[in-house]
Order: C-alpha cells, then structure tokens, then sequence
C-alpha cells in the first residue's frame, strides 16, 4: 500500500494507472477508522481495479473548533486497517497542502435548499465545508467512482448536487450502514461515549427501527410522536431532532404514499452528538 502526502506525488502515481484503463475508486476518510469505512473499501474493490483512501481531518467543515481538536487520530491503526482491507493507496495530505491559501480560503455553491435543513441547520456551513474539500479530493485523484456511506445521509445529497454543480463525470455509490451487534450505528465518535453514554445511545438506531416497524399502522404524525418519546427521561440525552423527510429534498413527509422516505435523527448523548438514519422506502 503506497502512502501520499501531497497531490503531485498521488497524480505522478494514478497517471499510469489510469493510462493502461484502470478504474480508480475514491474513499474519502477523517480516519479513526471502524468497519463502517471498511465496508467502503470492501465495496470500491467490487467496483473498482484501484483503491484510493483518503485521511484528512478537515478543518474547514468543523463548525465547532473543540470538535476539531478532540478529532481522534489513530493514524497507526488506520493504516494497518487500510492495509489489511487491501487499500492500494492512502493520501494523508497536511493541512498546507489542501489549503495553501490557509483554511478560511473561501468557497460558496449553491447546494439546494437542503443545505439548510436538518445537519445544515445545526452547523451552520458544514456542507460548505465537506463540499469544498470533496472537490479538492476529486480534483487531486480524479476517480471513476467514490464511495460515501448512508450513515451521513444528507452528505451524499450534497455530495450528488455539488457534482452536478460542476457537471463531474464520477459516480457516487452509497454504501449501508454498518451497526454494531446491538444497533449503534458505526461512528469515529463513539470512542468518546462513557459506559452510561453507550447504553444511552442506543435510543437512536430504537426509535428508528420503531417507525420502521410500525410504518404501516400509524400516521406520520404518530410515528413522530412516539419516536420522539423514546427520548423523553433518558439522563444526558438531548434530542436536536427527529423527522420523517422526503429523502430527495429533506423536507417534512407530507404523507406515507410518498415514494422516497427516511427517518433521520441527531441527538446529543453526554456530550457527544451521534446521527443516525433509516431508509423507510
Ligand atoms: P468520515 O466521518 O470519516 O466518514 C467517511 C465515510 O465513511 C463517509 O462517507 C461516511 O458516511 C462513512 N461512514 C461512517 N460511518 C459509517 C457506518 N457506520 N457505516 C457505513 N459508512 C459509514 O464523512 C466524512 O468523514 C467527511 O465528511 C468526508 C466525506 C471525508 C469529507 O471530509
């Protein structure tokens, strides 16, 4: 597995590649790795004839900047992950080489409205940021293919609009999200839950599966209601939101004959914020 640090070393490697019709599949990473980015892997391999893995905690989609120090970065262990789940290349930039400009270089693209909702209404210009460095990762390795997981529902919507934005000929595959055994979804950020913050947070991947399991005899105010009354009395949770949304603009569902629904929640479980989501239909 090769290691890159900067963009001109990665393109020096990637032109022959490409050259000789190699499919090159990107799976853009913030590291502390878990076997939700593997499955990433596992899937660009069926995909792809090259895999590339970027590492790079990226600061200009941190709306919170204790967020961004406490970022966990196991770099050790990830490469080994990488390594062992038979990743050809890591691209592990510094944060000059991303942005030379420095990491308040500006950037603005009309997202959709969207951008605004859910995630977007609570950090105020993320997608700015993941938008901003997913074009510079794209620019810098030029894939056939990129890998995002579902785990960040919204991120691939505006990862797909970003892409017809520029008109880029990539195809974005959305991978399912991996759980642990009792339904947590994978997450970097679960290594900051306490014992009591891991049993706690279960609520989330519960109250999901409850409008899945009840979709059909309840209406969707119902389904809300109770959904969101799993939240009520459990200590240190803090629910920012629960909602049955259209899954192509993340609006409000209107009514359960619509064709695209996803249940989509984000709460605070101690001082960790956790988002989870299920695909209704
Ligand atoms: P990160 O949080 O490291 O996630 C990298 C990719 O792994 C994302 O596409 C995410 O959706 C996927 N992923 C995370 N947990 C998952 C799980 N449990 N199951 C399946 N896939 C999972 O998302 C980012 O980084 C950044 O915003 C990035 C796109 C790299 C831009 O900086």
């Amino acid at each position: 597995m090769e290691i890159f640090k900067t963009k001109s070393a990665l393109k020096a490697f990637l032109k022959p590649l490409k050259a000789s019709g190699k499919k090159i599949a990107l799976v853009p990473t913030m590291g502390a790795l878990h076997n939700g980015h593997i499955s990433l892997i596992d899937l660009a391999k069926e995909n792809a004839d090259l895999i590339i893995c970027s590492i790079f905690v990226n600061p200009t989609q941190f709306t919170d900047p204790k967020d961004l120090e406490k970022y966990p970065r196991p770099i050790a262990h990830d490469l080994a992950m990488l390594e062992a789940a038979g990743c050809n290349g890591v691209f592990m930039p510094d944060v000059i080489e991303m942005y030379p400009k420095g990491a308040d270089e500006s950037w603005h693209i009309d997202l959709g409205n969207a951008e605004f909702l859910l995630e977007g209404a609570f950090r105020k210009g993320h997608y700015q940021g993941v938008t901003q460095i997913v074009k510079k990762l794209f620019d810098a390795v030029e894939p056939d293919v990129a890998m995002f997981g579902q785990k960040d529902f919204q991120q691939v919507l505006m990862i797909k609009n970003m892409l017809t934005h520029f008109n880029l000929p990539i195809t974005i595959i959305t991978c399912p999200i991996i759980r642990e055994d009792d339904g947590l979804a994978m997450s970097s950020r679960n290594i900051h839950l306490s014992a009591d913050d891991r049993k706690h947070s279960l609520v989330l991947s519960q109250s999901l599966q409850f409008v899945i399991d009840h979709f059909e005899e309840l209406s969707l105010i119902e389904l809300e209601d109770k959904a969101k009354s799993f939240y009520k009395n459990i200590d240190g949770v803090e629910l920012d939101y629960f909602t049955i949304a259209n899954g192509d603009t993340l609006e409000p569902a209107k009514s359960k004959e619509e064709n695209n629904l996803v249940a989509l929640v984000a709460a605070k479980v101690g001082s960790t914020r956790l988002i989870d989501n299920m695909i209704i239909k």
